[in-house]
């Protein structure tokens, strides 16, 4: 293998993307791909989400099983990312409540918590997720939250990237914070087994159109290189670009390095919208890494086993929609349906 050239080997500032929704209205498979070719892109994490525990039940992707034949695109495309030297990593939490309350992985019962987390650590290891974000936005303790960082660490090793993705404000104040736990605590007595932290600089918990939010942060005594600043991809109006790479370039100009841009989520980003949603990546690749995007390849093969692949993810989708009343008639059932709308074909330059 080619060695990787040295002015590539740095990830930071981190381009970070999260990835949720994962087919459109029509259920067919949404392609991560364009993310890094041919789009002048150098993203460094994709963040595939949501991961979910249910009490008493079994683990899910967003609604359905892991497993489930419908991901058989995302799961295969996310092989390629890897190949590609993009970080691919899982998110468990979110907004939907569950994954971590007293009955699942904040349980005071040992017993209880290794029960859940097994399930975890086997989607982990069933996909080769080489990292987890833990995103926690229901009370925990914090006892919850460093037994299962430390276990995390213990299981998956060194390289393993552990992540948490908290409200901006919440890494200055526990009363603006969402996770129940302290951030500056659980950083001063763990904080080197974390490698950066998701913060979410959006719906009021933080803004990006001065610096003043991510100063204060600085100033509480974290390291900008580990806040990366979260941003929603679909909020992008006017002018807001460039009003972020105003900010950006202030930041760097005050602090140095800083820990990148995280954008929440893929599917609808702005300025592209549902059609084109990697522009909004092009345009952070030349606010935070202009002359750091990789040369990637792609075989006639491997290009033939994701058009198969987006095949079965779109059957297995639409066999739900279709089997119902009224799915004979609904055009989204019509054969023209499993025809591939991503040209993977035109990917291939190997
Ligand atoms: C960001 O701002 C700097 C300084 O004003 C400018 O040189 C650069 O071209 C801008 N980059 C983008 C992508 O807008």
């Amino acid at each position: 293998m080619a060695a990787t050239p040295p002015h590539l080997e740095s990830e930071i500032p981190r381009l970070v993307i999260y990835f949720q929704t994962t087919h459109d209205k029509g259920s067919r498979p949404i392609s991560m791909l364009p993310l890094v070719f041919a789009q002048h892109i150098a993203l460094t994490h994709l963040i595939v989400c949501t991961i979910h525990i249910h009490k008493d039940g079994v683990i899910h992707l967003n609604d359905h099983l892991p497993s489930d034949p419908r991901f058989k695109t995302l799961w295969l495309e996310t092989y390629i990312m890897r190949q590609s030297g993009v970080k691919v990593m899982g998110m468990i939490g979110g907004a939907a409540g569950g994954s971590f309350t007293k009955s699942t992985l904040d349980s005071d019962d040992d017993r209880t918590f290794e029960h859940y987390y097994q399930q975890l650590a086997a989607v982990i290891r069933q996909y080769n997720l080489q990292g987890l974000d833990i995103d926690v936005e229901q009370p925990m303790s914090q006892h919850g939250i460093n037994r299962l960082i430390l276990r995390l660490r213990l299981d998956f090793g060194g390289t393993f990237i552990i992540t948490l993705a908290p409200v901006a404000s919440g890494l200055t104040s526990s009363y603006r914070s969402l996770s129940g736990f302290s951030y500056p605590v659980l950083e001063r007595e763990h904080g080197q087994l974390i490698d950066f932290y998701n913060a979410q600089f959006y719906n009021g918990f933080g803004r990006m159109q001065s610096t003043t939010d991510f100063d204060n942060v600085v100033a509480a005594g974290w390291n900008p290189t580990k806040i990366v600043i979260g941003q929603l991809t679909d909020g992008w109006q006017g002018n807001a670009h460039a009003a972020l790479n105003n900010t950006i370039v202030e930041l760097q100009k005050k602090w140095g390095v800083i820990g990148g841009v995280m954008g929440w989520e893929y599917f609808n980003s702005l300025p592209g919208g549902e059609k084109a949603p990697w522009k909004w990546a092009q345009v952070m690749t030349k606010i935070l890494r202009p002359g750091l995007v990789p040369e990637i390849r792609m075989t006639r093969e491997t290009a033939m086993e994701l058009t198969r692949a987006w095949v079965e993810s779109a059957r297995a989708g639409l066999a739900v929609i279709c089997a119902s009343v009224g799915g004979a008639v609904n055009p989204a059932c019509a054969p023209s349906a499993l025809i591939p709308n991503v040209d993977y074909m035109g990917m291939v330059n190997a």
